[in-house]
């Protein structure tokens, strides 16, 4: 018998209604549209409002899209992972809220954290339960509301952030499509330059890191970008070579989109020529867990059945990999 792997049927996807432009952010501190698109690339990003709603509002928004997409109930899916580095609350799981809030009420959920790597760590494990036979219909989210650990005062980090969620199907596949291979990595020595300091066990909330503004997300900008440039590109690469694929037979790269120039470092290793690289970092900026969902979710009216799709990311941990995908079906048009 063929092998099973698990294929991605569905794709879904949310972003917020709000747009958080360049211009707006010049009235928030010292920075201009000029600077922030040549060093990111970007022009604005999407900012969830409203009092009490979070990640899993997004995520119910992406839940639901890739169910009327594939035409199936919230009753036939068995397993949700939630990849996330913005939960709604510590716990419970953001899966569990957004399982109830989407009346998925068969399924068991949980969160995985993996900075903005999540997505890939997710899918991988996500497509275990499928190529084990343990179960036939998995839905892979990632979900980040950014906005909510952002200090809009910090001109070198906030300004790349946005909200926004992506949500996949996975279902068995013997054809020989879906998900072949990934390369995961960690190193967790590289916490030092891309973390949040308070709020876990090892700093729980106070007055003081309240005031001291550790609840929000503390980046060395220069020293990620140099990690993350060498990184992305050396998995990409890595995933092509293991599975004989060439800048001529890979249809499209997928990569996490934190900075413009990181995207051309990792397509140019790639030896990929520009059209075949997703890229709306201009209109949502960097969505962490949301950013390859929401590629899929944009351009899956141009994937067709057969293409030989590599995603890549790299985001705080360290934490990075690539991800190679022989694509199933033959996009819907949204
Ligand atoms: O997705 C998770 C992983 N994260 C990433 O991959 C992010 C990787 N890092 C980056 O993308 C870039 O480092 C940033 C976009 C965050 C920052 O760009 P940069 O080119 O590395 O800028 P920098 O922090 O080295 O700052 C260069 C200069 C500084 O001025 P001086 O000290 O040279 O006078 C900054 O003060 O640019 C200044 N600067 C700004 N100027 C205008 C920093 N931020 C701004 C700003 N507007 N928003």
């Amino acid at each position: 018998m063929q092998k099973i792997h698990a294929a991605i049927t569905a794709v879904g996807g949310y972003v917020p209604e709000y747009r958080l432009t360049n211009e707006e952010l010049t009235t928030m501190m010292d920075t201009t549209d000029e600077w922030i698109q040549a060093r990111t690339g970007i022009k604005e990003r999407r900012i969830l409002k409203g009092e009490g709603k979070g990640s899993s509002d997004m995520a119910v928004g992406a839940v639901k899209d890739l169910l009327e997409s594939r035409g199936i109930s919230p009753l036939d899916i068995e397993l949700v992972i939630c990849a996330t580095t913005t939960p709604d609350m510590q716990f419970p799981a953001t899966a569990n809220i957004i399982c109830d809030k989407a009346g998925l009420t068969n399924a068991w959920g949980y969160d995985v954290s993996a900075a903005c790597s999540g997505f890939l760590f997710a899918l991988t494990i996500g497509s275990q339960f499928i190529e084990t036979g343990r179960h036939k219909k998995v839905i892979v989210i990632g979900v980040d509301k950014m906005s909510s650990i952002m200090d809009y005062e910090d001109r070198k980090t906030s300004i790349i952030f946005g909200d926004g969620a992506g949500a996949v199907l996975l279902e068995p596949n013997t054809d020989g499509f879906g998900i072949i291979d990934s390369v995961l990595r960690t190193d967790g020595s590289g916490r030092v330059y891309l973390h949040q300091k308070a709020g876990g066990s090892v700093k729980p909330a106070s007055m003081e890191t309240v005031m001291n503004k550790e609840h929000y997300v503390y980046q060395e900008g220069q020293a990620v970008f140099k990690f993350a440039v060498k990184n992305m590109a050396d998995v990409a690469a890595e995933i092509m070579e293991r599975n004989n694929l060439t800048a001529e037979t890979v249809n499209w790269l997928v990569p996490h989109q934190a900075n413009l120039r990181i995207i051309k470092a990792t397509a140019d290793r790639m030896k990929l020529s520009p059209e075949k690289v997703m890229i709306n970092i201009e209109k949502y900026g960097n969505t962490t867990n949301g950013t390859l969902p929401l590629c899929l979710w944009e351009w899956q009216d141009k994937l067709h059945k057969g293409d030989n799709v590599v995603l890549a990311a790299f985001g705080g941990g360290f934490t990075w990999g690539s991800t190679y995908i022989r694509w199933a079906y033959d996009g819907v048009n949204k």
